[in-house]
């Protein structure tokens, strides 16, 4: 399975993208989780994208492309992958087109959550992800067990920086760039919507059922 998640800021794309990696047994390719990472260990990468993610701006497309292309090249990703937060730009879309072509392995679906904007809010001020793991929570649409602690593995939930009012505000105007991408991949015939605004286990029976239909063995496929 190769599979992209497309969605707005909050549309839900980590939350279905840990259900589909441990159901597919592929790896989550996060652009916006490797560039934390690199925050967090102050390597020059980090050093380098901290303040676009601290002002909510996009990173720009060279060194993302280049670390997508880089990540694409490891073992695990040989089985297939789900790109979240990847491509966001036209620029990012042909490059990864170009990226897949050459290694002749074709994406098998681009799924878009398909939320209002008015949810948004709510959804990123109450997001808490855990410090260990990287598994998401909300504390009213997903709380954990036990407040301020991971389910998973016991670890610190704690809240993204730009997981401020202010900020989001800029990550949805950047959105903008993201936009063309439905386009694209409708041409592509590639594109399937999900409602994200159901609950999200709902959203995840919608998401399994459509990629039952796609794939190496499915029976919707175009190419
Ligand atoms: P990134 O980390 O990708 O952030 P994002 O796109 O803004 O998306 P989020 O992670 O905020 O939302 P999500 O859709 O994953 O929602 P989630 O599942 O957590 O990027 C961060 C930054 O990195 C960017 O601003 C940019 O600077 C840079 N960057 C990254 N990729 C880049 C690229 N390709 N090019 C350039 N720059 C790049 O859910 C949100 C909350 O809602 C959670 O609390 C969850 O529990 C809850 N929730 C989820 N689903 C539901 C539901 N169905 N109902 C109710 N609540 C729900
Ligand atoms: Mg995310
Ligand atoms: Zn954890």
């Amino acid at each position: 399975m190769r599979i992209i998640l497309l969605g707005l800021p909050g549309a839900g794309k980590g939350t279905q993208a840990d259900r589909i990696c441990s159901r597919y047994g592929i790896p989550h390719i996060s652009t916006g989780d490797m560039f934390r990472a690199a925050i967090a260990a102050g390597t020059p990468l980090g050093q380098k994208v901290k303040p676009y993610l601290d002002s909510g701006r996009l990173v720009p497309d060279e060194l993302t492309i280049s670390i997508i292309r880089e990540r694409l090249q490891q073992a695990d990703a040989s089985v297939g992958f789900l790109l979240d937060g990847f491509p966001r730009t036209l620029a990012q879309a042909q490059a990864l087109d170009e990226m897949l072509r050459e290694i002749r392995k074709p994406l098998d679906a681009v799924i878009y959550l398909h939320v209002e904007r008015d949810v948004l809010l709510a959804r990123l001020t109450g997001r808490r992800i855990c410090r260990s793991c990287g598994a998401t929570f909300h504390v009213v649409n997903q709380p954990p067990k036990v407040e301020g602690v991971c389910d998973a593995c016991g670890g610190e939930l704690y809240q993204r920086p730009d997981d401020s009012e202010e900020t989001m505000r800029v990550r949805l105007e950047q959105y903008a760039q993201t936009e063309p991408l439905i386009a694209f991949y409708t041409d592509r015939s590639l594109l399937k919507t999900v409602e994200g605004q159901q609950p999200i286990e709902q959203v995840w029976e919608h998401v399994q059922s459509v990629l039952s239909q796609v794939g190496p063995s499915g029976t919707s496929r175009d190419q």
